[in-house]
């Protein structure tokens, strides 16, 4: 087979420029040592999933990047520079959202007041009307609870605001904490069906962390395994679906 098919070959070893890097971070709690040394890279128009137990620094991981934690050492680029030390709203500006573990939409604000707040960075009233549009198109279930208040939503009503609010700024990259935690199984494939859309409708790159690691390794061309803060594996996602020990500690299979 020539080397250029198989260097374009769904989840080959990334191969040119990243548009994000990580490189040997470590990033701590006080004296909490959460990452120790991680690496790993996200390729423009990817879907990579990061996968691991409670507590291997998943979250972290992504509090780093969007610069709401600053690591201790290492390097972090995104499009090419270093973002160690930038503040998130600033990475924002840069073309980056964060969707956090949890949801953290404002319960007391309605649907639209809670997209309102997701543009706080863009000051184009145009501009914002029309993402809310977009929004609505892209979710309209959301459409139709627009004057709900954000806390009488649904859990996943609730996950789709907050991707929603995210996607206000237009992102590039997009960080996604958990997006099918506590969700009904329909609601999980509703979420995973968005998450795989937006990358095939509009180009968004996304970096997917979950503990749901069958549905994530799924929709995702490359993977890496976190095991308390350090990273145990990576490869592309149907091998480490594969793995033996990823299928026994993260698949439920013994
Ligand atoms: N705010 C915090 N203060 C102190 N320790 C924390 C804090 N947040 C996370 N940790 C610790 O850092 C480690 C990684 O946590 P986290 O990134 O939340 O893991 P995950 O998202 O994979 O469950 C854990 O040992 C956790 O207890
Ligand atoms: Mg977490």
């Amino acid at each position: 087979m020539p080397e250029a098919s198989v260097l374009s070959r769904p989840g080959a070893a990334p191969s040119g420029t990243p548009m994000l890097e990580l490189s040997e971070i470590h990033t701590y709690y006080g004296h909490i040592h959460a990452l120790k040394g991680i690496s790993l890279k996200v390729m423009q128009g990817e879907i990579i999933a990061l996968i691991g137990g409670n507590g291997a620094g998943k979250t972290t991981t992504l509090r780093t990047i969007s610069g709401m934690q600053k690591p201790r050492s290492g390097t972090l680029s995104y499009l090419g520079k270093s973002i160690v030390g930038s503040r998130p709203d600033t990475i924002m500006l840069q073309g980056m959202s964060h969707v956090p573990e949890g949801r953290r939409i404002f319960g007391q604000l309605t649907v639209r007041e809670n997209l309102e707040i997701g543009a706080y960075t863009v000051s184009e009233r145009k501009l914002i009307d029309q993402r809310i549009q977009e929004g609505f198109d892209f979710f309209p279930r959301l459409k139709e609870r627009e004057k709900q208040l954000g806390g009488t939503l649904s859990g996943g009503e609730q996950q789709m605001l907050a991707i929603a609010r995210a996607l206000m700024v237009a992102p590039k990259l997009l960080l996604l904490d958990e997006p099918s935690m506590g969700l009904s199984p329909l609601f999980v494939e509703t979420i995973f069906d968005i998450v795989q859309r937006l990358n095939k409708e509009r180009g968004t790159t996304i970096l997917l962390v979950e503990q749901n690691a069958s549905m994530a390794l799924a929709i995702a061309q490359r993977a890496y395994v976190l095991q308390t803060g350090e990273m145990r594996l990576e490869g592309p996602a149907h091998e480490i679906a594969n793995n033996e020990s990823v299928r026994k500690a993260y698949l439920g299979e013994d």
